[in-house]
């Protein structure tokens, strides 16, 4: 993704200028991969949006979650007092999770195999909201029945900082400043590490204004 004219930009073009980023073995940020499609996977959004709304979920300890999320294909991730799940039905609405748009699962096939996953077959994606203040505190993506499958990560709206860190929660995490059309990738030996999200910093972005909105890809099955 670095082109040879990027090499000479300035600082003042460090935003404008997508890079690519190695995060740890199995894990990278492909800068900007999704930039040029940001229209229609926003427009993708909000159609399944409609049908599923997003809700603040309670964990298992009671706490209700400051990111609003909702899902996407065949099945759902949902929590709840009972503890995390994926779900084939949407528990607010009793019936399935919206399909799975088909510019979705492009996009998530080719980052995959960008980042060295050939052959990534999602069938599931969460679709989190952050208003500003949302955060989402370090966690294992571990739910999966499918473990040899990467995670694929799509940030639209407001930047954000990711924490990125290791197999065990007491390693301390990087800090990864995450911005529109950014997708990041982990799986093999990153499959299992550590992540978070930051409370997201006030601000207004010209597509989704007051928002952050990502899409994970998981294949759960
Ligand atoms: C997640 O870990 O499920 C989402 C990460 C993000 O919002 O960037
Ligand atoms: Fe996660």
């Amino acid at each position: 993704m670095t082109r040879p004219e990027e090499m000479s930009a300035g600082p003042d073009l460090f935003d404008a200028e997508p890079r690519d980023q190695a995060l740890s073995p199995g894990a990278m940020v492909l800068g900007g991969f999704a930039r040029d499609m940001d229209r229609d996977l926003l427009a993708a959004i909000e159609g399944v949006l409609a049908d599923a709304p997003p809700r603040h979920l309670v964990t298992p300890g009671g706490r209700r979650m400051s990111v609003a999320m909702s899902n996407c294909g065949r099945v759902g991730w949902v929590s709840d007092r009972r503890g995390y799940r994926y779900d084939l039905i949407d528990p607010e609405s009793g019936r399935r999770w919206p399909a799975m748009p088909d510019i979705f699962t492009d996009l998530a096939i080719r980052a995959a195999a960008a980042a060295g996953f050939a052959g990534f077959a999602p069938d599931a994606c969460l679709i989190n909201r952050y208003e500003p203040g949302a955060r989402l505190s370090l966690h294992q993506d571990r739910d999966e029945r499918d473990r040899a499958a990467p995670i694929v990560s799509v940030s639209l709206g407001l930047p954000a900082t990711f924490l990125w860190g290791g197999e065990k929660r007491s390693d301390r995490p990087r800090r990864i400043r995450i911005v529109h059309g950014d997708v990041t990738v982990w799986g093999g030996p990153a499959r299992f590490a550590f992540h978070g999200v930051e409370p997201v910093a006030d601000g207004a972005h010209p597509l989704t204004g007051r928002a952050r909105y990502n899409l994970t890809f998981r294949k759960v099955f």
